[in-house]
């Protein structure tokens, strides 16, 4: 065997650091050796101490046979095999003591090993092993293999750490799982609403989460398409699987395909490794595809192929790749205007409009406005460390009911927030709500057809009148116009009636 060692050195080097998959990068390696030792099998195991064994964690071989992964030790072995420093060679037929005791846990009959131990800093993390048949190997073998430990214990314990990273990782998405799961609870019945409101809505969410649809979620911001998607999501079989949510209109335009699609390596500037995208993580799961108008036009063909093929391909990729998932889809946005418009490709909108869900705005369902608000108070109160909810006054329950909530639910979660931030104690009024709407119908007192600004009793009038609309006619007690003006009902009637406005309840 003439080799020059420098050159051994370097080309077993390049080979074992050739790929991050081990079984990769060994195999190459092997290939290699072959060419200058009688080797049959190769073998890189790890001495897992807290196992009692060794643990195969990459093999070559030229033959088929398929070497066992993990071999159990006695304790004294594993005190011998703890203490090898320099590579050796066993033989089958070895008289020493601990060969023959060993050689049957390695199926060693018939052949010789080269053993190679693995050491970082003195401790011991495994064994480069070589197989041939008995008697091949020689002194020379040794001493030639002995110099390339060390790229090979730097090969074994970057497997080692990423098995330790890929563990974390799993520990991590099974958190997460659980966390999902746990919010859910907290949450399942906590869809306000549900039985009033939102029935229609948690009626189709029943029917259609045990199937494997796409559901489009329509409706205002703030109307809560989240959370029904989330409720179909863990309602579904799909509930243990990942909830991949993807704001459309949050990603950039130039990222978004391999945001989605993943893509491959050095697919484009700055691809530096391969990436899974999302749509490849949620296999098992559902994609939320949230704010689905704003998706370019680019993204909306390759979404298509998804909806259609249960197929995707990463960017810079040759192969599809099929992946098993749900989608829902959420707008605010009317994306049928939109398809008139040319900004949202007819065929994608054909394909989502399969199952619409619209979620009505709070404005539609007012009698959920008191439920909400009570959830909410309770909520937050445990949220900001409130320990004891302050009491809704009288009165604001029925204001807050008539109010027009353009910000939907959304509005009115933060606007409970605000309220118990003013107010930890004593009474909720709800008073910023009236300054708010106090604050929209001010603007028109300028002049409502423009020709200047009203005088003080018109503006009155004006405003009289807009609050009145409010409480549908009702000045005195919990809700009237005459609280929410903040005087008494008396001198708002007085006032009513010089300034010639009907007196009366009306209905609207
Ligand atoms: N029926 C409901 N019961 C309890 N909480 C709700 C309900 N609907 C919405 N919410 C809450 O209101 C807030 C807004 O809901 P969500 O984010 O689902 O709205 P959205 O329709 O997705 O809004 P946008 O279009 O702005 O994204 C969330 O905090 C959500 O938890
Ligand atoms: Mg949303």
């Amino acid at each position: 065997m003439i080799v020059n060692k420098d050159e051994f050195f370097r080309e077993v080097t390049l080979r074992i650091c050739s790929s991050l998959q081990i079984s990769t990068a060994f195999g190459r390696t092997f290939e290699y050796l072959r060419k200058l030792f009688p080797v049959d099998h190769m073998f890189l195991d790890i001495a897992d101490m807290s196992l009692g064994a060794t643990r195969r964690i990459a093999f070559a071989t030229t033959g088929t046979e398929i070497p066992e992964e993990i071999s159990p030790l006695p304790q004294g072995l594993l005190e011998w095999v703890r203490e090898l420093r320099a590579p050796f060679i066993l033989n089958a037929s070895d008289q020493n003591y601990q060969i023959q005791s060993f050689a049957p846990f390695i199926k060693l009959k018939g052949h010789s090993d080269i053993a190679v131990p693995l050491r970082i800093e003195e401790v011991l993390i495994g064994f480069l092993i070589l197989r041939a048949k008995e008697g091949k190997f020689t002194p020379e073998h040794v001493e030639l293999l002995a110099t390339v430990a060390e790229p090979f214990t730097i090969a074994l314990a970057n497997v080692l750490a990423h098995e330790e990273v890929v563990i974390y990782r799993d520990r991590l998405i099974d958190d997460n799982h659980f966390l999902n799961r746990e919010i859910f609870a907290l949450m399942g019945d906590d869809i306000i609403g549900g039985n009033s409101g939102l029935r229609n809505v948690m009626e189709m969410v029943r029917q259609v989460a045990p199937l494997n649809n796409t559901v489009l979620l329509m409706g205002e911001t703030g109307t809560g398409k989240e959370v029904i998607a989330n409720a179909i999501h863990f309602a579904s079989p799909r509930k243990d699987g990942p909830f991949i949510k993807v704001n459309c209109g949050a990603i950039p335009e130039n990222l978004i395909d391999s945001e989605l699609f993943g893509h491959e390596k050095g697919a484009f500037t700055g691809a530096a490794g391969e990436k899974r995208g999302r749509f490849e993580r949620a296999t098992g799961g559902t994609v939320f595809l949230d704010e689905i108008g704003e998706l370019p036009l680019q993204a909306q063909v390759r979404l298509l192929r998804v909806l259609q093929n249960r197929e995707i391909e990463r960017v810079g990729g040759d192969r599809p790749i099929s992946v098993d998932i749900r989608v829902i889809a959420a707008t605010h946005r009317n994306l049928e205007s939109m398809v008139s418009e040319n900004q949202f490709r007819e065929d994608l909108w054909f394909r989502l409009n399969v199952f619409p869900i619209i979620v009505p705005p709070l404005r539609q369902r007012k009698e959920d406005v008191p439920a909400l608000i009570r959830y909410f108070v309770e909520l937050k109160s445990r949220e900001l460390g409130i320990a004891m909810p302050p009491a809704i006054a009288p009165g604001a329950l029925e204001r807050l009911t008539n109010y027009g909530w353009p910000g939907n639910v959304r509005e009115l979660e933060n606007l409970v927030e605000r309220e118990l931030i003013r107010h930890q104690s004593g009474q909720l009024r709800f008073d910023s709500l009236l300054i708010s709407v106090k604050g929209e119908e001010a603007q028109p007192l300028a002049g409502e057809n423009g020709d200047g600004p009203l005088n003080l009793d018109a503006a009155m009038s004006l405003h009289i009148n807009k609050v009145l609309k409010m409480t549908r006619g009702k000045i005195h007690g919990p809700g009237g116009a005459a609280e929410l003006l903040g005087i008494n009902p008396n001198t708002l009637r007085g006032r009513m009636s010089k300034l010639g406005i009907m007196l009366g309840r009306k209905t609207r």
